[in-house]
């Protein structure tokens, strides 16, 4: 099972088959699939069509260990979010919007550029992947977007201080099932602050066996599942960049259960 949802909604479902070249760096989260998840162009993947692409350099350390390089390089999903975030551009200026996860950004830059107010965050603990943020919207003529060190889970003074917020981003930040509770504690945190506020969030489907269907329910969230045709990323290019290729990337918007559920 995917992240979000059950059964598993590939885009192969809608005519499209799925890359797999038998392969998997040692980090990579889909090892037990034994599917190559590494980011395309990613010299530890010997896969022709990826290989020949320009990317970023490979990853390589024991599964579980978290990986400042990681918020280093933009990930398929980011793409995805990116293309949702301008589909919707209209319903954006204004709107408080926080990245959790952010690495380099592009959802939540996406979003300033559309109007909203952004703050990005990353993991408290990796200041290199903060010190990309930052860059980022240096690069972008973002300057004043603030960055912040967030990390998943834990309640920390900056966590506690941030203003309302109306959309949550997150890319790929359901990278790891260890984490996945994490982020929902974060998330269920602003929602309560922030009712209203809904979690816009894109996953790669790297493992079947993947699920947050009890934690959305422990954590009183629910989920639905928008599919890609709906907001014109069900391509192999969008926006001029190769990235979401074949990979199979979902996305979903996370809020408030009401009381009975749903
Ligand atoms: C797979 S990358 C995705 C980066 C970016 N959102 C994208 O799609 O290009 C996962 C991101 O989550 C961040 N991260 C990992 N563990 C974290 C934690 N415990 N708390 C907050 N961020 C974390 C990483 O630094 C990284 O930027």
């Amino acid at each position: 099972r995917t992240p979000g949802h059950a059964p598993c909604r590939r885009r192969g479902s809608a005519g499209r088959s799925r890359s797999s070249c038998g392969e998997s760096s040692p980090a990579s989260p889909s090892a037990r699939a034994g599917r190559c998840a590494s980011p395309r162009g990613s010299a530890s993947c010997s896969c022709g069509s990826w290989r020949r692409r320009r990317g970023p350099p490979a990853v390589r350390s024991p599964p579980g260990v978290p990986q400042p390089q990681y918020g280093l390089y933009a990930w398929p999903g980011a793409v995805v979010l990116a293309q949702y975030l301008w589909f919707h551009r209209a319903a954006l200026p204004g709107r408080r919007v926080l990245e959790l996860g952010a690495g380099v950004s592009l959802p939540g830059l996406v979003a300033a550029k559309c109007g909203a107010e952004v703050t990005l965050s990353d993991s408290e603990e990796l200041p290199q992947c903060l010190e990309n943020c930052r860059r980022s919207c240096l690069l972008n003529d973002l300057p004043h977007v603030p960055v912040i060190g967030l990390t998943w889970g834990r309640v920390s003074p900056e966590l506690l201080s941030l203003a309302p917020v109306d959309i949550i981003l997150g890319s790929d930040v359901f990278f790891e099932p260890k984490d996945f509770e994490d982020i929902l504690t974060t998330v269920y945190y602003l929602m309560e602050k922030n009712p209203h506020a809904q979690f816009w969030t894109t996953y790669q489907v790297r493992s079947a066996d993947w699920s947050i269907e009890a934690l959305l329910c422990k954590w009183k969230l629910k989920n639905i599942h928008v599919p890609l045709q709906s907001f014109n990323a069900d391509k192999e290019h969008l926006a001029g960049s190769s990235l979401p290729g074949r990979h199979t990337i979902e996305m979903m918007i996370i809020s408030l259960a009401k009381s009975d559920g749903t």
